[in-house]
């Protein structure tokens, strides 16, 4: 009798010891969770300032979470249009992106941005927007709706990109269609506007660490040889790609 308490004491010790190992392991994983994220926040809340002051914003931005490019993205993006002062900007989606790029044609003093968007209401929201800011002469954003493009023998829903130029893009921002359109949904961008590019032309594609877009990347370095990858420190991830064809 007094053997069995003892084991049974012995296997409730033992079992309490491995639950508070578990207790334990969960909050220090969740204080590191905690670090992690305050850090991560704190650099978004640096970029975003970043941007007020380098772009000299008179206006307040509209939302960088969730949908919108972060400001970490948003400010590679700025600075890479404030240096290279492309004159003919291309983006894929559009939003607080559009005011950012537009922001910079405008403290340029040249260069336009075309803004592809498929849904009508986001398109008039970020026309608003535009107009709120006063930079509605330096971007256009464009209705383009998704609709079926053939390439490679598969039907891709993309952009309608009728109203783009054929040739002479200098810098391209590929921030959609969203990801639930299909697998690689941003793929189309380098079959249907790599070829319109001029020579040294960046790609700047958001939210490249998703295994998604890391499989786009790859199969657009197959397909086009002259690209040239570097990547940025951003927190969804950001590849540019130079065109030194
Ligand atoms: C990944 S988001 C990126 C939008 C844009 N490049 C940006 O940085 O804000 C893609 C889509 O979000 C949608 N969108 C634009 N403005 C929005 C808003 N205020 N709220 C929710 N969705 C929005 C648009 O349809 C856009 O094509």
């Amino acid at each position: 009798m007094a053997m069995l308490l003892h084991s049974l004491t012995l296997a409730l010790l033992l079992y309490t010891l491995y639950k508070l190992r578990k207790a334990h392991l969960l909050l220090f994983g969740l204080r590191d969770q905690a670090r992690q994220d305050s850090v991560t926040q704190f650099r978004q809340l640096e970029a975003l300032q970043g941007l007020y002051v380098e772009l000299k914003l008179k206006a307040s931005l509209p939302a960088t979470r969730d949908w919108a490019a972060s400001p970490d993205f948003l400010l590679q993006v700025a600075r890479h249009a404030r240096m290279a002062r492309p004159l003919c900007v291309v983006e894929c989606s559009s939003g607080t992106s559009t005011l950012v790029l537009a922001r910079c044609m405008q403290l340029n003093g040249a260069g336009k941005v075309l803004s592809l968007e498929h849904d009508p209401h986001y398109a008039e929201l970020t026309r608003q927007q535009l107009r709120h800011h006063g930079l509605q002469d330096w971007a256009r954003v464009l209705d383009a709706p998704l609709v079926p493009h053939q390439l490679s023998g598969e039907p891709w829903p993309w952009y309608d990109i009728g109203a783009l130029p054929e040739t002479g893009i200098d810098m391209l921002v590929i921030d959609g269609p969203p990801q639930f359109t299909r697998a690689l949904a941003r793929y189309p961008a380098g079959p249907l506007l790599f070829p319109r590019l001029a020579v040294d032309a960046a790609i700047f594609l958001d939210d490249a660490a998703r295994s998604d877009e890391t499989a786009i990347v790859q199969r657009w370095q197959r397909e086009f040889a002259a690209l040239k990858l570097s990547s940025r420190v951003c927190e969804k991830g950001c590849a540019v790609l130079v065109n030194a064809a």
